[in-house]
């Protein structure tokens, strides 16, 4: 099986107090869960996959999520960003580009 797109959500936890915080403990399994939801009800779940990951690395700007192939990474996203990210860019192949990490540079083209 091969995905036309891959998508890696952040779900690590860290006690509660921890200084970097953790995409859970900011959303990051609510998520991952609108992300299976939507790509569910528009019936893109055989093509497109969400898989929960443990920390990226960018764990102060969670809930952290990467889509690839084109290797774009989402910061700060809530799941009412979901629908967008699946509509602009999983199906139009445009970026949300209010959501992209700044830490990377542009997206390569
Ligand atoms: S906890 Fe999500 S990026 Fe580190």
């Amino acid at each position: 099986m091969r995905f036309r797109h891959h998508l890696f959500i952040c779900e690590n936890r860290r006690p509660e107090g921890a200084p970097k915080g953790s995409c859970a403990a900011r959303g990051g399994e609510a998520v991952r869960a609108a992300f299976k939801n939507e790509l569910l009800k528009r019936g893109l779940n055989e093509e497109i996959r969400a898989n929960s990951a443990g920390c990226l690395d960018l764990c102060e700007q969670g809930p952290v999520v990467v889509v690839y192939p084109e290797g774009a990474w989402y910061v700060g996203v809530r799941p009412e960003d979901v629908a967008e990210i699946v509509e602009q860019h999983l199906v139009g192949g445009r970026p949300v580009e209010r959501l992209l990490a700044r830490t990377f540079g542009p997206l390569q083209k």
